[in-house]
């Protein structure tokens, strides 16, 4: 079944091809959750230096929530999106409040934290916690919009949705932090949105986009 292939195949894939990312090398909640925030509106290359120096600069939720903020925002000036930072200041200090300065390991309470939406929740408890939650952003979206040939509108709601509950079902047991990380590996490296590389991707034999020729033309995106 192509379901099960295209999960078997990435994974492996991902074994070999994934990239030494500095967030990849321990599986810190802490940490996950702050790549997971830079990575929202920025690219990994530029991520990296200021994921660095953030850490080491605030190596602790403690660290963060008792920082003034000033220094906060100072370590994130040239990233951008400067909410971000305030966000992800005050929900250290939520998790300082309400879990002792843990990382919540359930949806209700990741979800409850400021800037955490639904992207990061499920990145956070797979990546961190191995749990089957789904992490769709967009290149993910794109991924699965060509691979299963999903020609609906990804800015519907009903798509993703459609795309979140297709995304757990690929989940392999017990492999959920590697698996997103390995959809969102191919979105970045093989299935990019201008020219993706099928000829050397691993799950290209049976992608419907690619042998429909639609590759070019998925997602289905209406301008906003
Ligand atoms: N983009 C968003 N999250 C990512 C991750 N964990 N690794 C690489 N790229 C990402």
């Amino acid at each position: 079944e192509s379901k099960l292939y295209f999960s078997k195949e990435l994974l492996g894939w991902y074994e070999t091809a994934k990239r030494d990312l500095p967030w990849r090398r321990h599986r810190n909640p802490y940490y996950i959750w702050v790549s997971e925030i830079m990575l929202q509106q920025t690219r990994v290359d530029t991520v990296i230096p200021y994921f660095q120096r953030f850490i080491e600069r605030f190596p602790t939720i403690q660290a963060l929530a008792e920082a003034p903020e000033e220094d906060v925002l100072k370590c994130w000036e040239g990233l951008g999106y400067y909410s971000r930072a305030r966000n992800l200041q005050a929900a250290a200090q939520q998790v300082m409040e309400r879990h002792g300065g843990i990382v919540p390991d359930n949806k209700k309470d990741v979800s409850a934290l400021k800037g955490v939406g639904p992207y990061t929740s499920g990145a956070i408890l797979s990546i961190a916690y191995n749990q089957p939650e789904p992490a769709v952003d967009g290149n993910v979206m794109r991924v699965l919009s060509r691979y299963f040939l999903i020609e609906e509108d990804i800015m519907k709601t009903g798509t993703r949705t459609l795309m979140e509950d297709l995304a757990t079902e690929l989940i392999p047991l017990g492999r959920a932090g590697d698996f997103n990380q390995a959809l969102m590996e191919l979105g970045a490296l093989i299935c990019t949105p201008k020219s993706p590389q099928c000829l050397i991707c691993p799950v290209m034999v049976h992608c419907a986009g690619r042998l429909e020729g639609a590759e070019d033309r998925l997602p289905v995106k209406s301008k906003a």
